[in-house]
């Protein structure tokens, strides 16, 4: 509980007073060069000033402002989604809206929006991104992030009872995967999984996926594959598939991965292929044998590993490139897409 008889700013946290003063007046700013001191904003004009979602105002990226005791900014205490959008359908989205709501319910943050005021919160910002560069929404594909953090209060690590929590979203272009990757795959590195053992939680404490995704980026791979002890996990935003003698394999759905919206989606598509699929542990010695190697997520669609650790992927002639079960499933991916 915020101590009632405490105040911030000469406001007593306790009161509503204290969440909405506290937010008010910093929900967006424009750049003031008119405010020489010590809070003056660094110039932020490099960023995009496409309209965002920040509780319950729409208004110009670069200009949205929280609070520095945004408990998202000092714990990382919120969780997050990023949900395709093609040609102005969000992919999926009772899928991720369900992922959003179990987050928080592990979390203990009140869902802010039913999944139709989701829809609709959604809806808004994809059309108005469109309208700001000039194109209509169905002409184009975006990706949109949400984050839900507990909300503002003094800094205390016990989740203080009450809070609004802080809801913002933002839209960006989707960007296709590069043709090259699309032809010839894309290469990794593994790594120890030193993550926590929430990995289920879409949670924005990324500290260990941004630590794990440099490993890779260090040496221009595209993604890190993580081992905990000696068992596939994932990679540090992507969910990862063996291919292993006309089989898709992934590790099993619990605390130790980020079940991706793209697990379930995968299952759909080998069923509609007729491939096998199951999810079991995996070890490091079937992931070194596999014949073909595939990421996941909502940007990279499906996409082929097609070296990791500097060796190719796969067997024969088909050593290093993408497989016959990619492209198959590649294909699955767009006709969903279409369909949806
Ligand atoms: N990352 N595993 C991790 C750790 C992830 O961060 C992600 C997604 C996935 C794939 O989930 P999905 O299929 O729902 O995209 C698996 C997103 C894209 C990100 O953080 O940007």
């Amino acid at each position: 509980m915020i101590p009632q008889n405490d105040a911030l700013y000469g406001i007593p946290l306790s009161t509503p007073k204290f969440k909405t003063q506290v937010l008010a007046g910093c929900l967006f700013d424009p750049p003031h060069s008119d405010n020489p001191g010590m809070f003056s904003q660094p110039d932020l004009s490099f960023l995009p000033d496409s309209p965002c979602y920040l509780n319950g105002e729409i208004g110009p990226l670069r200009e949205a402002r929280i609070s520095v005791l945004d408990r998202g900014f000092i714990f990382g205490d919120g969780v997050y989604e990023v949900v395709p959008v093609y040609g102005g359908r969000a992919f999926r989205l009772e899928h991720h809206l369900a992922r959003l709501s179990r987050s928080l319910d592990e979390i203990r943050i009140p869902n802010p929006h039913d999944a139709a005021g989701w829809r609709t919160l959604i809806e808004q910002l994809v059309h108005a991104n469109a309208a700001h560069q000039g194109r209509a929404a169905g002409d184009i594909n975006q990706f949109v992030y949400l984050q839900i953090s507990r909300g503002v209060a003094p800094r205390d690590h016990a989740m203080p009872a009450g809070l609004l929590p802080t809801v913002f979203a933002m839209v960006q272009p989707l960007k296709p995967v590069p043709t090259a990757q699309r032809v010839s795959g894309v290469s990794c590195v593994s790594a120890d999984d030193f993550r926590w053992e929430k990995a289920h939680i879409k949670s924005t404490s990324l500290l260990g996926a941004v630590l794990s995704r440099q490993i890779s980026a260090d040496v221009a791979a595209t993604e890190t594959v993580m081992f905990r002890q000696g068992f596939l996990s994932e990679a540090s935003s992507s969910n990862v598939w063996v291919v292993h003698q006309g089989k898709v394999l992934g590790p099993p759905k619990d605390h130790l991965v980020l079940e991706g919206i793209r697990y379930g989606l995968m299952a759909e598509l080998c069923q509609r292929q007729g491939i096998p699929f199951e999810l079991r542990r995996i070890s490091r010695a079937e992931v070194l044998d596999a014949d073909e190697l595939l990421l996941s997520s909502a940007t990279k669609e499906v996409l082929a590993i097609t070296t990791l650790d500097g060796r190719p992927v796969g067997h024969g002639t088909l050593a290093g490139k993408p497989g016959p079960v990619y492209a198959q499933l590649y294909e699955a991916y767009q006709l969903a897409k279409q369909a949806s």
